[in-house]
């Protein structure tokens, strides 16, 4: 198996558009990494860059620490499923599978027909070889659109948007199947979505893009507890954000005029007296209790940190429970907690509190 490795790739389309600006990235052999970002972000450019289906405008694309930069997509080998996937309606499912080994004219009947067997087995579906794509589920042929990108023993796989045309709850089925595949195999895997659920899920590692480059690439738990810019925070899952002016510094801690409140954050070493930063909490961090009669005449700007607030809604998310709450300046926060903790409800008043170590400071 082997690594991918970007080094500055940038793309220009003709006709002007710089969809990829400058990327560096580096993928571990067996490694799985998602690009994950809006629409038009350049993530499928990304991909098809490595696929060799584009040539970059600048910048070197190595796999397997060969530079592959100007090879065309059939010397690079790679395994590719795209999102419509568009499995060979006239062909059987064994001969889909055995497509890319046929056309490399390299092995014989007995390997094909061995190998097709045993990718059956690994998406399991076996048995399924003399069907055609039309008597397979949806789910059944991204499983085969897989097998046949896996067959040929590719060095990388990569997948652009592959479940996205799945209903949900395949969706996230075929979301564990192709984690397990992948890992049962170690092939390195780079996975385009624009979901961020499924990139948090799913992945080694992250790479977030927005207009062209990478704004933060690293593994899940850190993308979504230490994000670099108010971007990835805004982008992967819900956050808080106070938007503000640093007005002061002690003891590793920034206070941070946002107009209406006063946050007290942790600060990163570098931060300067006067930065316009954002905060971020993100809504497991904040908590609340019900407010006693007597508790709710405490103003808001009292104490940093601490607001008072009303809920206004609340949804059961299984083992968690998502709440929006209006504060007394009009701020909306969302804060998630476990099920089960002492029942709060639709109108009631609360007192929100935030620990500064649960806070994050990105500058602008
Ligand atoms: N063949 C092309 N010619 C010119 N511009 C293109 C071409 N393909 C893509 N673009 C432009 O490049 C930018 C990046 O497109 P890309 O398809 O990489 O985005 P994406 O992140 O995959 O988006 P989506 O989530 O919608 O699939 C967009 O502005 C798009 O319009
Ligand atoms: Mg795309």
């Amino acid at each position: 198996m082997s690594g991918i490795s970007l080094q500055g790739v940038s793309k220009r389309y003709p006709g002007g558009i710089l969809a990829v600006k400058g990327v560096d990235l580096d993928i571990e052999s067996g490694e799985f990494v998602t690009l994950v970002g809006p629409s038009g972000c350049g993530k499928t450019t990304t991909l098809r860059t490595i696929a060799g289906f584009e040539t970059p405008t600048d910048g070197t694309v190595r796999i397997d620490g060969k530079d592959v930069t100007d090879m065309p997509p059939y010397e690079r080998d790679t395994g590719m499923v795209f999102q419509d996937f568009a499995l060979f309606p006239h062909m059987t499912i064994h001969e889909n599978i055995a497509y890319g080994m046929e056309a490399s004219g390299e092995y014989t009947r007995e390997e094909i027909d061995a190998r097709v067997a045993e990718m059956l087995d690994l998406v399991e579906l076996p048995g399924v070889g003399d069907r055609t794509p039309d008597q397979l589920s949806g789910g059944q042929q991204q499983r085969i659109a897989l097998a046949r990108a896996l067959a040929p023993r590719p060095k990388a796989l990569l997948l652009d948007e592959p479940l996205a045309s799945l209903d949900k709850q395949l969706r996230e089925q075929m979301q564990v199947e192709l984690r397990r595949i992948q890992q049962e195999i170690g092939i390195t895997t780079v996975f385009v979505t624009h979901n961020q659920e499924e990139a948090l899920t799913m992945s080694d590692r992250l790479a977030v893009m927005n207009d062209g480059r990478f704004e933060q690439v690293g593994p899940p738990e850190v993308v979504y507890d230490e994000p670099d810019t108010r971007f990835v925070a805004d982008f992967l899952g819900t956050a808080n954000i106070f938007d503000g002016t640093v007005t002061a510094i002690e003891n590793g801690y920034a206070t941070v005029d946002c107009g209406d409140v006063t946050v007290r954050s942790q600060s990163p070493g570098a931060l300067e007296t006067g930065s316009e930063v954002s905060v971020i909490v993100r809504p497991e961090r904040v908590r609340f209790e019900a407010t006693s009669a007597d508790g709710g005449t405490r103003t808001a700007t009292e104490r940093s940190n601490v607001f008072q607030g009303d809920i206004t809604f609340k949804r059961h998310l299984g083992s968690s429970v998502e709440f929006r709450l209006e504060t007394s300046n009009g701020r909306e926060l969302v804060v998630v907690r476990r099920s089960g903790m002492d029942e709060v409800t639709l109108g009631d008043s609360v007192s929100v509190t935030i620990d500064p170590d649960d806070c994050r400071i990105v500058e602008e």
